[in-house]
């Protein structure tokens, strides 16, 4: 079977979704790799490591997923890529279902059975494969960092002769695998740190970092996290009182690191220009929930823009700014994904769609999209695309 790992093609997406670790692995279980050459650049990996890695190198998108079984990428393919792959191709990357029907209606079309890796349910059994956490954690390390740079005082406390530097104030909006990441390396610079978040759940893990812990609590937060562990979007009243403990707390911050998100929906708007303007001049946010809309108000996505002397960060992709070790845990997530997949003996894909992890994932099978939850925008995705009007949902 050939595995073909062709060249992200997205504007700024500096990651691979192999490694010559995994190419090795993906070998060892019987599979032929083919990776477009030069497509580890970003990644800082050479064409030669992917070929003592075992690898067959391919000039081109074409000649990479050309007769290819299965395609590993990173970020969903454009409709156009989907079109040279071969119909029965198993397609597996990360496939930003919620805004991206188009690419679904293509691989129902094409035949590609596609599967969204942040799509999988958090058991014990997928953690390895968990991409949106080995993702979420690096870009929360990113951010501060990023932050660290752009900030125009010290992090840590500074006791000189000519003079003490005081601690830079952090507060981390959303405690989840990002924010928890921001949390732990504020604190290995010397920052003060304070994080708020809807879970109640969350209040035990920030404090175990070494940081306050500052929520609005209410009969409503006791069910603000979902069975999938993710949080709900809050009522307005809740919203409104959310709002007057952010203003109370923001204006007192140096940095402050925006990771709000709520699965399928726009991020909360936490940020308001008003609390903005509050800050001290000099001090930063960076709003990691940029792609989905932004905690922040005043954020700009891909820009870093400036508001009375407050820096708001809006980078794209942070995890891609990280690419090297972004990499490296995406493409071990792929792998071991896709490791109980292939039969031992065979050495062909098993695919069994009752399985909890890929009925979870799977976009798209034998032509048609499966996933409940995408069937009616990939079916107006693709009416749109042939520029007739959608179709009736049929009762689905
Ligand atoms: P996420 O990326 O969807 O959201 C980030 C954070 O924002 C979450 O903590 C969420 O509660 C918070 N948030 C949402 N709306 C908010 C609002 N209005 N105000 C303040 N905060 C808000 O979530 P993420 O980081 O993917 O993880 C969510 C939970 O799942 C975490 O507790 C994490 O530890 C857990 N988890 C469990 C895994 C497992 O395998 N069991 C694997 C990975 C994460």
């Amino acid at each position: 079977m050939k595995v073909a790992i062709p060249k992200e093609r997205r504007e700024g997406e500096t990651r691979l979704a192999a490694t010559p670790e995994t190419v090795k692995k993906l070998v060892g279980l019987g599979l032929e790799v083919t990776v477009e050459a030069g497509a580890g650049a970003g990644a800082f990996i050479a064409d030669a490591a992917l070929e003592a890695a075992g690898a067959k190198l391919a000039k081109g998108a074409k000649a990479t997923v050309e007769g290819a079984d299965i395609v590993l990428k990173v970020r969903a393919p454009t409709p156009a890529e989907v079109k040279g792959y071969k119909s029965g191709a198993t397609l597996v990357a990360i496939m930003n279902p919620y805004r991206e029907a188009d690419t679904i209606a293509a691989c129902a079309a094409a035949g590609v059975d596609a599967f969204a890796m942040e799509l999988l349910p958090r058991i014990t059994r997928a953690q390895t494969m968990d991409v949106l956490s080995s993702q979420a954690n690096l870009a929360g390390y990113k951010a501060v960092i990023d932050a660290a740079a752009t900030f125009a005082r010290a992090m840590p406390m500074m006791m000189t002769a000519a003079g003490t530097v005081a601690p830079a104030k952090v507060f981390i909006m959303g405690a989840g695998v990002a924010g928890l990441q921001a949390i732990a390396t504020a604190r290995r610079l010397g920052a003060v740190v304070s994080a708020t978040d809807v879970r109640p759940v969350a209040r035990e893990q920030v404090q175990s970092l070494g940081a306050t812990f500052v929520m609005v609590e209410s009969e409503e937060t006791k069910a603000a996290e979902t069975s999938g562990g993710y949080a709900r979007e809050m009522s307005e009243d809740y919203k409104r009182r959310q709002a007057e403990l952010i203003s109370e707390t923001i204006k007192k911050q140096d940095i402050v690191i925006c990771t709000a998100l709520i699965p399928g929906r726009p991020a909360p708007l936490l940020v308001s220009e008003e609390q903005v303007r509050s800050m001290k001049p000099g001090s930063v946010i960076v709003d990691l929930a940029v792609e989905q809309g932004g905690n922040c108000a005043l954020s700009q996505p891909g820009k870093v823009v400036e508001v009375d002397g407050v820096t708001i960060m809006g980078h794209l992709n942070v995890p891609g700014r990280i690419a090297v070790d972004a990499t490296s845990l995406y493409a071990k997530n792929l792998l071991n994904f896709l490791s109980p997949l292939i039969d031992k003996e065979t050495k062909a894909l098993k695919i069994d769609l009752g399985d909890e992890i890929l009925k979870a994932t799977c976009l798209t099978h034998a032509g048609e999209v499966v996933h409940p939850q995408f069937k009616e925008a990939a079916a107006a995705a693709a009416a749109a695309a042939q520029g007739a009007p959608p179709a009736e949902e049929g009762g689905e």
